[in-house]
């Protein structure tokens, strides 16, 4: 291997360094296109380093924009999903995987389809099992047998949760069946028709799960998301927001737009990390 200089040993050590004690690091874009395409970056950039990333993947109207950027990554750039393999966080108890509201649907249309992953590949809990704790059992084991995931793509609900991970769940909860709590049903409804055809429970990745994940990354936009997102980063740690434990996480980056960063009291320091430091040295 070539000698490196002592300013690229330099910078070697920030990068190792800011991996092992950043925690969270919170980068604000102007507009949720940007943040988007910021995250979308994020992993395409781990995915090119190794090939056989383990993805973990998020669902909601939030995410169809990554996944829009990832596809043209895909046919524009080459970006290779052949031998990657991917987990989604949840899946709605009772529905197959034919029904357009289902988390197995939503991906299928918004990447599985348009990239050229394999469809052994791809993992999602799955809502119709004849045994769901057994089904919960399999698919922790799956996610242990692929050696771990090394990204996991997350969004934020309202009551801020990530999965479906509703108030309460318990900091190292692995992968079960969670009741929806009502602002999550009131959330999801649009996509259902309303709020009666929601399903009222989910096979969820446990905060115990997600928080394994060598690296996460979380994308929010839009000023509904303020109020979560401050409390979510800068706010105690509780299993009420179930998204507070990334603070215990080494390597989290949380991508919000403006709207959804108005609330944090920190802007200024985040905003002289991402100008500064080395490790988004080519994001900016
Ligand atoms: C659902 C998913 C979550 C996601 C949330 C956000 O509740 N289970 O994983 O983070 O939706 O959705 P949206 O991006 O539509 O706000």
């Amino acid at each position: 291997m070539a000698e490196r200089t002592g300013a690229e040993l330099f910078f070697v050590r920030i990068r190792f360094r800011s991996w092992l004690y950043s925690g969270v690091e919170v980068i604000i874009q102007p507009d949720k296109e940007t943040a988007a395409r910021l995250v979308a970056r994020i992993l395409a950039s781990d995915l090119r380093a190794k090939p056989q990333l383990v993805l973990g993947l998020a669902t909601g109207g939030t995410m169809e924009s990554v996944y829009q950027n990832l596809v043209r990554m895909h046919r524009e750039e080459g970006l290779d999903f052949s031998h990657c393999q991917t987990f989604n966080l949840d899946e709605y108890v009772g529905l197959t995987a034919a029904d357009p509201s289902s988390y197995h649907h939503y991906m299928h249309h918004h990447l599985f389809r348009a990239v050229n992953v394999a469809a052994g590949n791809t993992h999602l809990p799955e809502g119709t099992a004849a045994n769901l704790d057994e089904e919960c059992r399999r698919y922790e084991a799956l996610v242990r047998q692929a050696g771990g995931i090394d990204l996991q793509l997350l969004g934020i609900g309202k009551a801020g949760h990530i999965g479906f991970n509703e108030p309460l769940s318990a900091l190292r909860s692995r992968t079960r069946v969670k009741a929806l709590a009502p602002a999550t049903i009131q959330q999801n409804a649009p996509f259902f028709g309303g709020e009666a055809k929601v399903p009222r429970r989910a096979i969820t990745m446990g905060v115990g799960t997600i928080i394994e994940a060598r690296r996460c990354v979380l994308l929010a936009t839009g000023d509904s998301k303020a109020d979560v997102i401050a409390q979510a980063v800068e706010g105690p740690i509780t299993s009420m927001v179930s998204a507070t434990a990334l603070q215990l996480h080494p390597r989290c980056t949380v991508v919000v737009d403006e709207a959804a960063g108005a609330k944090l009291k920190e802007k200024e320091y985040y905003r002289w990390i991402f100008a500064n430091e080395p490790e988004w040295e080519g994001y900016r």
